[in-house]
């Protein structure tokens, strides 16, 4: 097979008008959250979207599941149960929030388990983060089922699946709090890096709110402008400043005008052309879950490979591929903790909290050494990833599936 010199689009690639309309904040000197307008437009139009109550922009996806974390008042002394096999951010904020994460394994379908979930419960467990992974909305009843068993908050962590659906409801909507990510390659970027956290509740909002700009009194509301007139203490709690800028605010908007019409259709298209092209193919397990009561966002195209048919493994196909001129992207992280900031407790400062704080953390909880997430870790050798950019052609996709199934066949033995 020779090496393909055919060029992918790139992504991500702005709205137009965003060249124009950015220049605005530039020249008016209203380039912050608190002197421009943008950010409050933004956060409206995302809400509006969503279906949800409040919307809080901010500066990442991480600081989004921090301050979802925070804002449902978890911290040191408490357990969130996070799926393994995320980015690290997920657990990473849980962290940051003081609480110890414990790690859950996932389904075949690339989300958490929900049968593993309970005995993973102690008394000091406040949350579950679930994390529709790769744009596959999980399996949220039987999740929301055993939260209100056992009276946890459920975090949505969507920063892969902007445009999900479960039951109707859009992602982020179904649990108590749903975050999202606009870091340079997911489902748009609001200009590199950016995040937002919604809810359907208004007091949990306005915590996530206050958190995100320095604790503000939260009963006072929204203007810390003229909050500050009245008082000269108005801070009533922690917090930090995840503040997005106008110009971030800018770009998302823009974004988020051609989600619907643009952007999540494309992608629509090119799963349908993989789902095709490829379902019942010798060689592939499963392809990505898309039901009409878990509707798929489609931030990428994760495919399990059936290696009993195959004389090699996930990795041997990415590898012939790239080298074919293919883009395609391995397993998204299926065991945090085997990362070493868990092994070894490198928490923070020389107290390695919370890891190693008696008085906040159960010891058994927090050794990772014994944790072991089956399924995920079994699905490392198996799994890859296709691209779907809402940039791309369908020619584009076609190679993609051209190469994939010619290099699939090569190395199917029975
Ligand atoms: C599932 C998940 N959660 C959280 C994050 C963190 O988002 P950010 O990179 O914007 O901080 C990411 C980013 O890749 C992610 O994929």
């Amino acid at each position: 097979m020779e090496r393909t010199e055919h060029k992918f689009p790139a992504w991500p690639q702005f709205c137009e008008q965003s060249y124009t309309d950015i220049i605005e904040p530039l020249r008016s000197g209203k380039v912050n959250y608190w002197t421009g307008k943008k950010g409050k437009e933004f956060e409206e139009m995302f809400a509006a979207y969503s279906g949800a109550k409040m919307a809080v922009s901010c500066t990442s996806g991480t600081s989004a599941v921090h301050i979802a974390v925070s804002g449902l008042g978890i911290g040191p002394g408490d357990e969130v149960i996070v799926p393994s096999y995320t980015f690290i951010a997920t657990s990473f904020a849980v962290l940051q929030a003081g609480a110890i994460p414990v790690f859950c394994d996932t389904s075949t379908d690339h989300t958490i388990d929900p049968a593993k979930l309970e005995p993973l419960i102690s008394k000091r467990t406040k949350a579950i983060i679930v994390v529709h992974l790769y744009g596959v909305v999980c399996d949220m009843d039987a999740v929301m089922a055993i939260a209100a068993r056992h009276n946890l908050y459920v975090i949505e962590d969507s920063a892969q699946c902007l445009g999900g659906i479960y039951k109707g409801k859009k992602v982020g909507t179904v649990g108590d709090v749903g975050t999202f990510s606009f870091c340079q390659s997911k489902h748009f970027t609001t200009g590199g890096e950016g995040g937002m956290v919604i809810t359907t509740n208004e007091e949990i909002g306005w915590r996530c709110r206050a958190f995100r700009d320095h604790g503000f009194d939260v009963k006072k509301r929204f203007d810390l402008l003229s909050l500050e007139e009245e008082s000269d203490y108005v801070h009533n709690s922690v917090g930090y400043n995840y503040r997005m800028t106008e110009i971030q605010s800018i770009i998302g908007i823009n974004e988020l005008k051609r989600f619907e019409n643009w952007n999540l259709p494309n992608r629509f298209r090119y799963a349908k052309m993989y789902d095709e092209a490829l379902s019942g193919m010798k060689g592939i397990e499963s392809l990505p879950l898309n039901t009409a009561e878990r509707q798929n966002a489609y931030w990428e195209y994760p495919v399990i490979l059936d290696l009993n048919c195959l004389d090699t493994d996930a990795n041997g196909i990415i590898m012939e591929l790239r080298d074919l001129g293919i883009p395609v992207f391995k397993i998204q992280w299926p065991e945090a903790y085997k990362e070493r900031v868990y092994r070894e407790h490198n928490g923070f400062g020389s107290a390695r909290f919370p890891f190693e704080s008696k008085e906040y953390t159960d010891a058994s909880a927090a050794d990772y050494t014994t944790v072991s997430c089956e399924v995920a870790a079994s699905l490392r050798s198996r799994t890859l990833s296709l691209y779907l950019h809402p940039t791309w052609e369908e020619e584009d996709i076609r190679i993609c599936i051209d190469y994939f199934k010619k290099v699939l066949a090569k190395h199917t033995i029975r």
